[in-house]
């Protein structure tokens, strides 16, 4: 069983989509015995809200429903989870921050699973227009097949 967490600032756009689109490349592999996919937020300040609209109303248009409801990253998380992947630089500094020394979580930044180096972080779309939602949702289609594709042949 892999057992991944997705993190970005808030826990309601850029990590929900994250969870929303590993979870869909999971399934449509049938390997949903074998994946436990979730994601939380470094901050706490939308607890219990649902993802963005705007986010929502992004993912749908290309055939995501997001379910998610914001959470913030706990301890029990780094004991929980194989793999805590952060979106951008300041998440994974805030994530190695709140890592107990025992953790034996890997942190890693997402855009680092991709082969092609175009980018170095999910951009924070919150601040700004439609296409900062859209190419969050480019950028973690390619990011999130890349690193199922390296999870895979892990166990293979
Ligand atoms: P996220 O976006 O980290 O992708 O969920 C944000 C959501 C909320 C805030 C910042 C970023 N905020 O400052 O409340």
């Amino acid at each position: 069983m892999k057992r991944i967490l997705f993190v970005c600032l808030g826990n309601i756009c850029r990590s929900p989509m994250a969870e929303t689109v590993m979870r869909k490349i999971v399934d449509d592999n049938n390997a949903a015995d074998r994946y436990l996919v979730d994601s939380a937020g470094i901050i706490g300040y939308h607890e219990g809200e649902q993802a963005d609209s705007r986010m929502r109303s992004f993912a749908f248009q290309r055939g995501y429903r997001i379910t998610s409801i914001s959470r913030p990253v706990s301890t029990d998380d780094f004991y929980n989870f194989d793999l805590i992947i952060g979106m951008d630089d300041d998440n994974i500094e805030a994530l190695q921050r709140k890592a107990p020394k025992d953790s034996r979580a890997q942190i890693s930044l997402m855009t680092d699973f991709c082969t092609d180096g175009a980018y170095s972080s999910v951009p924070d779309p919150y601040y700004g227009g439609a296409a900062g939602f859209t190419l969050v949702i480019d950028i973690l289609e390619e990011a999130c097949a890349a690193l199922f594709e390296s999870l895979e042949k892990r166990t293979k």
